[in-house]
């Protein structure tokens, strides 16, 4: 089992009532008479629900005309859940400006790249950075704030609702200019840095500068993603502002994210926020891929380093895939337990109810329009009747990894900006290393580049492809000091504007590697990777190696293939004290990778919680100073059986002490290192 863990987590709920583990739906008051929200609330109550999310929609509702609010009904409909023991998150009303707002001050509509404003209908209709927008969201946030900041029922603040629209309109652009300025001081330094000189691209003031997504010189593309991440930043700043002064401390204030959305920088963003809350929805089935949910779960929990929230999941399907396909019986609870096993406090779907009408009649909901319970109602209130169970168990827990990969968004925007190989996803790159160690470590961090890697024994970067000179020194020391470090392909070729290094990839790590990439070669067919004992293949990316110091090993090399690659180095690795850094050039096939894996895990001397456990059943490990609880999820259609590493007490399920688990098809098992006070 994994050593006694003192990493910190987030209990964000301080609140008498709300159990810490919660179960909550998504709930529109606004939007029935509320003569019915007591038969909704009592069945909610029925099910263990404890926590809604209102009012992230509902700016009509609240501020009828400019500067008359109604704030009645939500204080009925506040109390009315508290009456039901459900606590609230109040979501700021920001994604759906009023129809009065935008009529009457269309300059706040958004403007998309090729100049179209956009008009009322649809959400998210607003530009984040115009200056009379945010001054309308300010004002609606702290009314809210001064209405409900005391309000002991309220445990927390949504601000806005999946911040996703960046716009091209006259604010964002002369803003995107100021940012400019602000950050190259002079015209000059920014002319030298994105080296201008290229296609006459020379400016002679800010103002020139075009404000584009997309076709344009790849450091402006990679200014203009961190300027829209500033703008997110400051958006939330804005909101938190308004609520702060007004609001007790124990009110958490987050938003909901989206995976691996790569629309702004998460990390940054998240500086602001007290805790993260992300939507977690799949793709088309009656399955899900278990790893890349984990992935996301892992990722979300990297933004604070502690635990979060799924503030939206499905309640079997959804209403925009193209077939939406309900995951089959049994797969809700296990996604549900699939988020507390990796950090989860709070799982909440989306919705409890459909609306009577608009964009989204068809998706899943808890109650039918009728307000009856539909099949799935049943499986979510085995999933509260659990939470019920297990919450106590549970609280103040958080996985602790040994291992970590580093998600970096400005490496995935310069990929996808320049592909080079067009099925170089960044994201499916960094799930080819992610899969292996998920399934031979179990326990994964995710984490940014700039997190503090103190206490991982090996951290893979999978494709670090810009690389700071700040960045590369914190990783070099993070290897002088023992540690584990793998680089995947792409690596350190480019500087912070987006450059080219010059002494080649992994640039300003090449001298700890002792080796650099010769050159690199996208692919449409494999090549043969071959090593002493080892034979595999290399897809869409391969780069040539060179040695560059005596110490430094060719690990695997190529067969042949484009005659430039034959028998060239493909991964190296080179020792350093107890630490070593390792360079893989080609993205490899699974079955190479996952052999790498485990070596890269022995040489660190990772161990997993439950080693020998079924492939499919995944491992999830919370603890605290005092106990270590493993979650076990059958993500097979078949019966499994998971031997323990020592006796554990079940959770869940009735029964004594064992070291041995039957696990039913889509089966889970809470099981404690500590003896169960209701077994006993
Ligand atoms: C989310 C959104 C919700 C709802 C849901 C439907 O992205 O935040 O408001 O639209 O999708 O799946």
């Amino acid at each position: 089992m994994l050593a006694f863990v003192t990493t910190t987590h987030a209990q964000a709920t301080r609140h008498a009532d709300a159990p810490p583990l919660l179960l909550g739906v998504a709930w529109y008051p606004e939007q029935w008479p509320e003569a019915q929200w007591d038969h909704d609330l009592t069945l909610m109550q029925a099910a263990h629900v404890h926590l809604v999310r209102i009012g992230e929609f509902a700016w009509s509702r609240m501020e009828p005309r400019e500067g008359v609010y109604d704030f009645g009904w939500m204080d009925r409909a506040i109390a009315a859940a508290a009456r039901h023991h459900i606590v609230v998150v109040l979501g700021t009303p920001t994604a759906a400006p009023p129809a009065w707002l935008t009529q009457k001050y269309p300059d706040t509509l958004r403007v998309s790249e090729d100049g179209v404003r956009d008009e009322h209908g649809n959400r998210q209709q607003f530009s984040f950075a115009s200056t009379r927008y945010r001054r309308f969201a300010h004002d609606i946030a702290e009314q809210m704030a001064k209405r409900f900041g005391h309000n002991p029922d309220v445990v927390g603040w949504q601000l806005d609702n999946e911040y996703a629209a960046d716009s091209f309109d006259p604010d964002a652009k002369a803003q995107f200019h100021a940012w400019l300025q602000h950050r190259y001081g002079g015209i000059d330094a920014l002319n030298r840095r994105w080296a201008t000189a290229y296609w006459s691209q020379t400016y002679d003031n800010f103002e020139q500068i075009p404000v584009r997504a997309d076709h344009e010189n790849p450091a402006l593309l990679l200014d203009w993603k961190r300027f829209v991440t500033d703008t997110w930043r400051s958006y939330s700043i804005n909101q938190i502002d308004a609520i702060h002064p007004h609001a007790d401390p124990r009110q958490f204030i987050t938003t909901n994210t989206m995976g691996w959305f790569d629309g702004f920088d998460a990390y940054t963003v998240h500086q602001v926020l007290d805790i993260a809350a992300w939507d977690d929805y799949v793709d088309a089935g009656e399955d899900y891929d278990w790893v890349d949910n984990a992935a996301r779960h892992d990722l979300a929990r990297g933004y604070k380093r502690r635990n979060f929230w799924v503030m939206e999941t499905q309640p079997g399907s959804v209403n925009w895939h193209a077939t939406n396909v309900t995951l089959r019986k049994g797969v809700v609870r296990d996604m549900a337990w699939q988020a507390v096993g990796h950090g989860a406090d709070a799982v909440e779907y989306w919705q409890w109810r459909a609306a009577p009408n608009g964009q989204e009649e068809y998706h899943g909901t808890l109650l039918g329009a009728d307000g009856t319970p539909v099949p799935v109602y049943r499986e979510i209130q085995q999933v509260g009747a659990d939470f019920a169970k297990a919450g106590a168990v549970l609280a103040g827990t958080t996985p602790h990894a040994e291992v970590a990969v580093i998600n970096d968004f400005d490496g995935r925007w310069a990929i996808n900006f320049q592909r080079h190989a067009a099925n170089f996803d960044p994201v499916a790159e960094l799930k080819a290393f992610y899969r292996p160690l998920r399934a031979q470590a179990q326990v994964v961090d995710v984490v940014s580049v700039h997190a503090s890697l103190d206490g991982y024994k090996l951290v893979i970067a999978p494709a670090l492809n810009v690389l700071t000179d700040a960045e590369a020194a914190q990783l070099k020391a993070y290897v002088e000091q023992g540690g584990h470090l793998v680089l995947g392909p792409r690596s350190g070729m480019k500087n912070a504007d987006n450059g080219l290094q010059p002494q080649g990839q992994p640039g300003p790590l090449a001298s700890v590697l002792g080796g650099r990439v010769a050159q690199f070669y996208a692919l449409d067919k494999t090549v043969p990777v071959v090593g002493a004992a080892e034979q595999g293949s290399a897809k869409i990316w391969a780069e040539q190696l060179q040695v560059e110091s005596p110490q430094t090993q060719v690990v695997l090399h190529y067969g042949k293939s484009n005659g430039w690659l034959d028998d060239q180095p493909a991964v190296l690795t080179r020792q350093l004290g107890k630490g070593s850094i390792t360079y893989v050039g080609a993205w490899l096939d699974d079955g190479l990778l996952d052999r790498l894996t485990a070596s890269w895990l022995q040489e660190a001397d990772v161990h997993a919680p439950l080693p020998g456990a079924p492939q499919d059943v995944e491992v999830c490990v919370r603890g605290d100073a005092r106990h270590q609880v493993v979650i076990l999820i059958n993500h097979a259609a078949a019966a499994r059986r998971v031997s323990l590493p020592s006796t554990m007490w079940p959770v869940l399920a009735k029964g004594a002490a064992s070291n041995e688990v039957s696990l039913e098809p889509n089966g889970v098992a809470v099981l404690d290192s500590r003896e169960v006070a209701a077994n006993r």
